[in-house]
């Protein structure tokens, strides 16, 4: 039986075994998908035993990223460029890290925007976190000429400016409504508009016709920021769609078999996230 498992602190939240939980009983792997709750200081150690333990890799989420970055002996692109893993698998003996959240919001994007064209204008981005630089990595890599960063702390928007060079211009949050209006898509990668957390104050008059607007937060699922795209008629991109996206690399790496994200893979976790 082959077997993966998240780490995390806690992990008990983490909707990852909903997904691959799935996946293994449609295409009837005998494997299984565990929480693991691994205490900050002890992820290196937990991974140097992954393979003792039998494990084939595994999901790490929050607070453990960027340490399962730093234990792993090959790191893929999309991991270095935000110096965190999300997905962590074997090649021999040795470990592998990669962040696949970029590729899921990249996937779930050109799913729900056929044809979408980052070259063609200015992206926004909101927020200079950790999910940020992933979300920059993935409009530069499909080929966004400029990424604007609105950032509340100036600073940490000019520090993921000069980690990715000329492309990305850092800008103060105050000038976010005024300099995104001909942005080509807006992404909200800051923790503003989810449940109990205080409001994301932008609005969307002003931006042109044409933009996409995307928000990383799924609870709720329809963040006011996406209701408020909607309503103005413009595409809305949701957290969500990242969420089952980045879990596909994963699976096919332990599992041996490329996942289809469905409609009734969604269903199941958007009845989770309501039931909550
Ligand atoms: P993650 O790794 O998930 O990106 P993070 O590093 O804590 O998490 O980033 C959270 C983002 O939300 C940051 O961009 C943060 O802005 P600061 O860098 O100024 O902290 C942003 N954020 C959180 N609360 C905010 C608020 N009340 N107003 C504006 N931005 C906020």
């Amino acid at each position: 039986m082959t077997r993966a498992c998240i780490i995390g602190w806690p992990v008990d939240h983490s909707r990852s075994p909903i997904i691959h939980g799935h996946w293994l009983k449609k295409y009837r792997i005998d494997g299984s998908y565990t929480k693991q709750a691994v205490r900050p200081g002890e992820v290196a150690a937990f991974l140097h035993g992954l393979r003792k333990e039998g494990l084939a890799g595994c999901n790490v989420t929050i607070p453990h990223k960027e340490a399962a970055y730093a234990a792993a002996a090959v790191t893929m692109p999309a991991a270095r460029a935000v110096a965190a893993a999300n997905t962590l698998w074997f090649e021999g003996d040795r470990l592998v890290a990669d962040n696949t959240d970029a590729a899921g919001f990249m996937s779930h994007l050109r799913i729900r925007v056929p044809g979408f064209d980052a070259s063609r204008s200015a992206a926004a981005v909101l927020g200079a976190g950790g999910a940020a630089r992933g979300i920059v990595y993935a409009l530069l890599d499909a080929g966004a000429r400029e990424v604007r960063i609105f950032n509340r702390t100036r600073e940490r928007a000019d520090a993921v400016a000069r980690h990715f060079g000329p492309r990305v211009k850092a800008h103060d949050w105050r000038d976010r409504v005024d300099r995104s209006c001909e942005a080509g898509v807006l992404v909200n990668a800051t923790s503003l508009g989810m449940e109990h957390t205080a409001p994301l104050e932008m609005p969307l008059d002003r931006l042109d016709d044409a933009c996409i607007v995307a928000d990383l937060v799924y609870v709720p699922l329809v963040t006011p920021l996406l209701a408020a795209a909607q309503a103005r008629g413009l595409a809305a991109v949701d957290g969500l769609g990242m969420l089952l996206h980045q879990a596909v690399p994963g699976f096919e790496k332990w599992f041996g078999v490329r996942p289809e994200v469905t409609e009734e893979l969604r269903g199941l976790l958007v009845a989770d996230i309501e039931g909550h």
